[in-house]
């Protein structure tokens, strides 16, 4: 259970950046120490008991949760770019978003084969972005045992479509 202080650090947006759609901005969670830290805690929790090798961070705000859940749990952090950003040989694949399309990268050496990796994000809404890290992650023969977010919008898919392909979940609000 995360408290109410870290649910009502999340700022609701309306009609951002598109009419229709409530964004949720992170930000201020983030600017406060102490939300910052008990969403880092509480992310980390499930993965104490589990062998984990890497941490999957999906740019952008998912690399500020997915630096400093590698930290706490003391393995490194693979990163999963946007088009232009990585300067060697990569793999790819494109995604749609609620608001637009997109691709992500990662480095053909950034993984080992079956290694066990988390994906993290701050937030899964149709799952666009997480299927399209997830594909990534197994293009490159490793293990995805977990997706991690602070937030989820379930009623947008996302997170029955990562379960679907057998990946558990844990997010702390919805
Ligand atoms: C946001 C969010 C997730 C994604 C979730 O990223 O950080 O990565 O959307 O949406 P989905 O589940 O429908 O794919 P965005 O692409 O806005 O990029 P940013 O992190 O660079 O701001
Ligand atoms: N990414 C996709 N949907 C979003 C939302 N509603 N708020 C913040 N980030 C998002």
């Amino acid at each position: 259970m995360i408290s109410d202080y870290l649910k009502n650090s999340v700022t609701r947006v309306p009609d951002y950046p598109k009419a229709g759609i409530q964004f949720r901005d992170i930000t201020s969670l983030v600017a406060d120490g102490r939300a910052f830290a008990e969403a880092v805690t509480a992310l980390a929790e499930p993965y104490l008991s589990q062998a984990v090798d890497k941490v999957v961070g999906i740019e952008a705000r998912g690399f500020v949760f997915g630096a400093a859940l590698a930290r706490e749990l003391g393995v490194g952090l693979a990163l999963a770019r946007k088009p232009g950003k990585l300067p060697r040989a990569t793999c790819r694949e494109t995604y749609t978003l609620e608001y637009g399309e997109d691709a992500l990268h990662m480095h053909l050496d950034a993984l080992e084969p079956e290694s066990r990796v988390l994906l993290v994000d701050d937030l899964i809404a149709t799952g666009g972005t997480a299927l399209a890290a997830l594909r990534l992650v197994r293009q490159l023969g490793a293990s995805p045992i977990g997706a991690a977010f602070v937030i989820a919008l379930p009623e947008l898919g996302g997170l029955a479509a990562l379960q679907r392909q057998r990946v558990a979940t844990h997010h702390l609000m919805e």
